[in-house]
């Protein structure tokens, strides 16, 4: 049975093929070798023979390759899997398209700081697109994690602290990637949803570490967007490396059965992370390689990413019985199925055509430009430093990224192509107002030059932060202060008196604490990608205005994390400027975090009117409309998100004292109004009960609109019980 332009007998093929074509299927491995116009982007101590790789394609054991792209290599690969192999099944190219491919785009957590769903299903889109014509099928994105500790290195590819955010960004990710039919619709690639499940959850931050939280807790924040991926189509899924309940999830049968096919109905296919089915022994969870590839799969997992224990120990397992043929078909089942989606079998050789990617970097490169404006968070503006004035200036520029352009991009950014970056310090020389006069040190100046040009300036710009190494996989910090040395300028900086603006370049919330007395004005910049330079000096000049709004709580200290707004009250809240004795705080450390989710300047002032209900209660199976007019207060046109909040009063299991449950973007005018509108249903309201349900309990809620997490104007409804 070979593949041909039609969509192929999948029984028939599955039917044809031997034990070892079926567990070449679920065998799926990074590429080792560099072969030409291609390039290995995963370079590994184990370098195997290209030889060897080829041999095994020949023979039908290899599902597919990742972390390896470009169309002459790759169509050559193909040509071997179905023109050579015995039942001519074409291979999975897969990589981690993480913020982009190519042109990279701002990192998931500044992406986040937009609040803009179409923006992140753009920017999917877009790196689809160049993935795509790069040979392409597959991406290993979006990341669903929720992230509440801002120790953990991979808060980077987070969307933050908010389930409902990560939801909505996560579902329109996937449409990014995948459109709306795959085969339809050229540039489009397979999603993966990951890191199942609550990999960000990771104890004290440390990467890899266990996730102790409750099944409460896994269901009301940490599942919710793997639902949403799901909902919207990912076709793949890929178990996390850490425990859950003290099982590993990549072998979690709760997990991977219960909750994925059992309650969730999904029949896509379940990837490991990398070796994590090896990483079983690493544990102690198996004892050993054949126990590793038992339990992995009789929990649900169908693909080894990186190991390929199921094609070394599948014949062994299913000779003692303890796997089966029928579990190995169904996995194998669920592989043909993603590949007829990817429309493989109606051509083998798609994306493998020649490239065109030329005209796609100049659009990319447009769209990265715009959604760096929109993600920097302006969380500090004593005197209205910002906008900079336009008339001519002496601005100071200094701080490790000034002329900086390697750690413009973040995390997950390998395959940017060559194009430059463009340095903030490049980005402002051509944006200051005439006349004006940018002095930033060149790596190696003597610091005595740089601190002349602090105190001839009539402005002093710090862009300061992390680099790219400060955060990512493997990259936890104990302590999330500014990296050594930046303090003492800010110091040095705040000496001269003149007015100070601290640039913030990173990949998670920072205790910025010790930072924040010191500057005038403080821009959270995250990684904003190739055109950081342009984006930030636009922004502090004017020409466009800061909108986004902080995806996390930023800390006073690292001891307060994990650190979130929608954290339960407890016995003994901390009453309002009351006495605080005995209630649930700090000794050494005012309640509450320096910045709170959901807090972002303009560059004009909104007021909000108070929410507007059509009703007091809402009932079992109604709708609930709320609405409050926002008005444009300041000088300037500006852009706001609105937020609507709620809280439960009392539930059968204690609920947090706010949950964000709706967005919108507006765009005002100066003294312009407009009304916002939400609409409220039980499903928003639902949780995991006492009684293990998910369901919504009638009772009395709280309910703001405003402008962040610990803001807006109150009002009440109460959610009626179900008719008798
Ligand atoms: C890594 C990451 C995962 C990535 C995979 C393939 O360990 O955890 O997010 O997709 O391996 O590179």
């Amino acid at each position: 049975m070979s593949a041909t332009s039609q969509s192929p007998d999948l029984a028939a093929l599955l039917s044809a093929m031997t034990l070892e074509e079926k567990l070449g299927q679920l065998s799926f491995y990074v590429a080792r070798f560099a072969s030409a116009g291609a390039q290995g982007a995963n370079p590994l101590d184990a370098m195997r023979g290209e030889g060897d790789r080829l041999d095994a394609i020949r023979a039908g054991r290899v599902t597919g390759l990742f972390n390896l792209y470009g169309v002459t290599a790759l169509r050559d690969l193909q040509r071997v899997a179905v023109e050579e192999s015995r039942l001519k099944i074409p291979l999975l190219f897969a990589a981690d398209v993480i913020h982009g491919f190519r042109t990279i785009f701002p990192i998931a957590l500044a992406e986040a700081a937009a609040f803009d769903p179409a923006l992140a299903e753009a920017t999917a889109r877009m790196a689809a697109e160049e993935a795509a014509a790069h040979g392409l099928h597959w991406t290993f994105a979006p990341a669903c994690d929720l992230a509440r500790d801002a120790r953990w290195g991979r808060y980077e590819e987070s969307s933050g602290e908010d389930v409902y955010l990560l939801c909505r960004l996560t579902e329109a990710r996937v449409r990014g990637f995948q459109g709306r039919d795959l085969v339809l619709a050229p540039g489009h690639i397979l999603a993966t949803a990951k890191h199942f499940a609550a990999y960000g959850a990771a104890e004290a931050g440390r990467d890899y570490n266990l996730a102790e939280i409750s099944r409460a807790t896994l269901h009301d924040h940490y599942l919710p967007s793997f639902r949403a991926a799901l909902a919207a189509g990912a076709a793949t899924v890929m178990s996390a490396f850490q425990t859950v309940d003290g099982i590993p999830a990549t072998a979690n049968p709760y997990l991977l059965t219960t909750v994925l096919r059992g309650q969730w109905g999904f029949d896509g296919v379940v990837v490991s992370d990398f070796a994590s089915d090896h990483e079983l022994i690493d544990h102690g969870f198996a004892e050993n390689r054949a126990d590793a590839a038992r339990l992995a799969l009789n929990a649900g997992l169908d693909m080894n990413m990186e190991s390929g224990l199921f094609m070394e120990q599948g014949p062994a397992l299913l000779a003692a019985g303890a796997i089966t043929m029928a579990q190995i078909d169904q996995a194998v089942m669920r592989v043909l199925r993603i590949k007829e989606r990817a429309g493989l079998f109606a051509d083998p050789y798609r994306h493998l055509h020649e490239s065109d990617a030329i005209g796609l970097a100049a659009r990319a490169r447009s769209l990265s430009a715009e959604a760096a404006r929109k993600a920097p968070v302006l969380i500090k503006n004593r005197t209205g430093l910002l906008p900079l004035p336009s008339v001519p200036l002496r601005v100071a520029l200094t701080g490790p990224f000034a002329r900086d352009t390697a750690h413009l991009n973040g995390p997950w950014s390998w395959f940017a192509d060559e194009s430059p970056g463009i340095s903030l310090y490049d980005g402002l020389k051509d944006r200051l107002p005439a006349g004006s006069d940018l002095i930033a040190p060149e790596p190696g100046d003597d610091p005595a030059a740089q601190m002349a040009a602090m105190k001839r300036a009539d402005v002093i710009i710090l862009a300061l932060g992390e680099t790219s190494h400060h955060s990512g996989e493997s990259r936890s910090r104990a302590d999330i202060t500014l990296p050594a040395g930046q303090l003492d300028l800010a110091r040095q900086a705040h000496a001269t008196g003149k007015p100070v603006v601290a640039l913030i370049r990173c990949g998670r919330p920072l205790d910025l604490s010790a930072l924040d007395p010191l500057a005038d004005a403080i821009l959270i910049t995250w990684f904003l990608g190739p055109e950081t330079g342009p984006a930030v000096a636009d922004l502090l000049t004017g020409k466009a205005a800061p909108s986004g709004k902080l995806p996390a709580s930023f800390p006073r200290a690292a001891g307060q994390v994990p650190l979130y707004y929608n954290h339960q009250m407890t016995g003994r809240p901390v009453p309002e400027g009351g006495d605080d004795q005995y209630k649930s705080r700090y000794i050494d450390l005012p309640p509450g975090p320096l910045y709170p989710f959901g807090f972002g300047l303009s560059y004009t002032e909104f007021a909000y009117g108070k929410p507007m209900l059509d009703s007091e209660s809402l009932a079992w199976d109604g709708e609930l409309r709320i609405s409050a007019t926002v008005t444009n207060d300041g000088a300037r046109a500006g852009e706001e998100i609105v937020q609507l909040y709620i809280r439960d009063r009392v539930g059968s299991r204690v609920r947090p004292v706010r949950e964000l449950k709706g967005f919108q973007r507006i765009k005002l005018r100066p003294r312009e109004s407009v009304t916002v509108r939400f609409t409220l249903t039980r499903a928003d309201l639902a949780f995991y009960r006492a009684d293990d349900r998910i369901e919504a309990e009638p009772g009395l809620f709280d309910l703001w609109i405003g402008p962040h997490s610990a803001g807006g104007l109150a009002a009440h409804f109460t959610l009626e019980a179900p008719a008798a």
